[in-house]
């Protein structure tokens, strides 16, 4: 079973690659789970370069076919998500239908520094993701005030965020397991 991380920032110390490095330590050892971390190496999107895409979009759409699942960590920029993030999905939606996210499970979490934890940038990217022809599931995870969220061990101080975590990245193996059934 592998699980394909990606975070929507690109910031080094970004709290949402810390929410990732959160989920991997929730992740069962039979499960592989792999961060992708090639977002800063994706060009804008360009329709015309649909049919030979640039190396680092090939490489994405790679990964994401490989993986049985895949999560997806969102900061919220301006009231959604993030440019860079949107553009990589957009990428990843072609050739549409059959594009490597199709019916695909896949969950969205987030986290932010303001009080709401990116609630709409992850309903944005739920609409995105449901829209491409994944399956999204349903369950949200807001991180409100990032900058106190996490231990420095990237570890997720409130132990009902960790159980909630742990309950996503385990709905999401289930998710997959019954589609390899
Ligand atoms: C933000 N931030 C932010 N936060 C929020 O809750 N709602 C918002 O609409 C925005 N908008 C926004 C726009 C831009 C351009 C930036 C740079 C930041 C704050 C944001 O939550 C914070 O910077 C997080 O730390 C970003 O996530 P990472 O990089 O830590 O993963």
């Amino acid at each position: 079973m592998r699980l394909l991380a990606i975070s929507g920032s690109l910031r080094r110390s970004s709290y949402n690659s810390a929410l990732l490095q959160a989920a991997a330590a929730a992740c069962p050892r039979a499960a592989e789970f792999v961060i992708w971390r090639g977002l800063a190496d994706i060009p804008a999107y360009d329709e015309d370069l649909d049919h030979t895409p640039p190396p680092a979009v090939t490489e994405l759409r790679e990964e994401i076919a490989r993986a049985h699942a895949v999560l997806i960590a969102t900061p919220e920029y301006n009231g959604s998500i993030p440019g860079a993030l949107k553009n990589a999905l957009d990428w990843a939606s072609r050739p549409f239908p059959d594009n490597c996210l199709r019916r695909k499970p896949v969950a969205v979490i987030g986290a932010s520094t303001g009080l709401f934890g990116a609630r709409w940038a992850q309903a944005d990217l739920r609409k995105v993701l449901k829209t491409i022809g994944a399956s999204v599931l349903e369950t949200e995870l807001p991180i409100a005030s990032a900058h106190e969220a996490f231990s420095p061990e990237c570890q997720l101080r409130e132990p009902h965020l960790a159980v909630s975590l742990c309950g996503i990245v385990g709905e999401l193996l289930q998710g997959t397991l019954r589609d390899v059934a």
